[in-house]
């Protein structure tokens, strides 16, 4: 298989969707990789790795482009890169298409294959694709919640972990997947007060047993979720139902009862947010205020880390890249795990509750959700 390897263009964006180390198990097993020049420098990969593991750099987009069969990325495409997709093409990368319908019908009209990494599945209802960026991001979300607390960021001007004497912040975390657990660990860590919501019970055990009491947990319903934003110094945002936009759990007039200067941390804004007062920033500009509560919303946090979390994704991705690679169309018929991973092929949506967000008809062309 011919593969590309673009450099991601997204605002922002430092990952690359290989490294080195991946292009040569790729190369190793017979393909021919077109990774653009400059799409690993800023994740620490400059073009001579890359050529040392036996990738061919080739000067720009549109050369990878036109080379690849499969190509292999971070981020959603953006508009210069759908104009480049053909029917031919197998796109790999994350596409957060439930709130996008823009970017669903540029991919449904190029006719080409997508494979959304949040959508794979591990076939035991985890989403081993997502995990490790979610991870990062759950991590990132709580130093950056400690720096906008701070009166310069326009916080309240508190010390998330307090000192002695002076109790520390209060951190709300809504739904307690990864990012909710990572973002726990890290805030307990620090020594902050932590509360997580949930609706799933077993997780709730789980956190439970890990945290051995450090951190409370509460059954998220909508009584719980108005009384934990109002006693936050701090709420980060983790929830998801898989391939839907997120459940919008606080709405605009319930930021009037927070307090002033508190930071809301909507790390689920890739799938629409679950504030109803999110929008996308970045790590250039990645807050705004509405009724005195700091928003942080940046869409790609892991991007911010490119080294770590380049590594960590491609971890993920490489025995889901190498089957495409290695069978082409074959590996969706071949693997369940993949084929939930398809959002749209051939014009058509491929995924349920994409197809659901976006009010769109249903193809189910691998029978992976029969
Ligand atoms: N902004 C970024 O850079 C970035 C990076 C990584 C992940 N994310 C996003 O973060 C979100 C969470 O990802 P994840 O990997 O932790 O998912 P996950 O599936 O591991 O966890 C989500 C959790 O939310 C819980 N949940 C669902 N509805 C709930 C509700 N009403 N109240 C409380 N909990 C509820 C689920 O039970 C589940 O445990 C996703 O939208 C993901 O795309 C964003």
């Amino acid at each position: 298989m011919r593969i590309a390897v673009p450099k991601e263009i997204k605002a922002d964006e430092h990952r690359v969707g290989l490294t080195p180390t991946a292009v040569r198990e790729y190369v190793a097993r017979g393909h021919r990789l077109f990774v653009e020049t400059g799409a690993g420098a800023d994740a620490g990969y400059p073009d001579e790795a890359y050529a040392r593991a036996g990738a061919e750099v080739v000067p720009d987009a549109e050369t990878a482009f036109a080379a690849a069969d499969l190509i292999v990325k971070v981020k959603e495409p953006q508009a210069d890169e759908l104009a480049r997709l053909e029917p031919r093409h197998i796109l790999f990368t994350y596409l957060h298409l439930a709130p996008d319908p823009a970017q669903a019908e540029a991919l449904l009209r190029s006719g080409c294959t997508a494979v959304a990494y949040e959508t794979v599945t591990d076939g035991e209802g985890g989403l081993p694709l997502l995990a490790p960026m979610s991870e990062v991001a759950g991590r990132i979300a709580v130093f950056s919640a400690a720096e906008t607390l701070l009166k310069h960021n326009g916080g309240m001007g508190l010390l998330l972990s307090g000192v002695p004497g002076v109790p520390p912040a209060r951190v709300a975390v809504l739904g307690g997947g990864v990012v909710g657990s990572n973002a726990a660990r890290m805030a307990a860590g620090l020594g902050a007060e932590v509360v997580v919501l949930e609706r799933s019970i077993p997780r709730m055990r789980m956190l439970d047993d890990v945290f051995l009491g450090r951190i409370l947990t509460r059954y998220s319903t909508l009584d719980a979720v108005d009384e934990e934003i109002v006693k936050a110094d701090v709420v980060i945002g983790a929830v998801l139902t898989p391939g839907a936009a997120a459940p919008k759990l606080v709405r605009r007039e319930d930021l009037k009862r927070m307090k002033p200067g508190s930071v809301v941390v909507d790390v689920a804004i890739d799938q629409g947010g679950c504030f109803e007062t999110s929008r996308p920033t970045t790590h250039v500009d990645p807050t705004y205020v509405v009724d005195q509560v700091v928003h942080y919303c940046v869409a790609n946090m892991p991007g911010a880390a490119p080294r770590t979390s380049s590594e960590a994704l491609v971890h993920a991705t490489l025995p889901f890249g190498l089957a495409l690679a290695d069978q082409g169309l074959d590996a969706l018929a071949r693997d369940r795990r993949l084929a939930q991973g398809l959002n749209v092929q051939g014009g058509r949506i491929t995924h349920p509750a994409v197809a659901e967000a976006l009010g769109k008809p249903f193809a189910d062309p691998y029978g992976a959700w029969a």
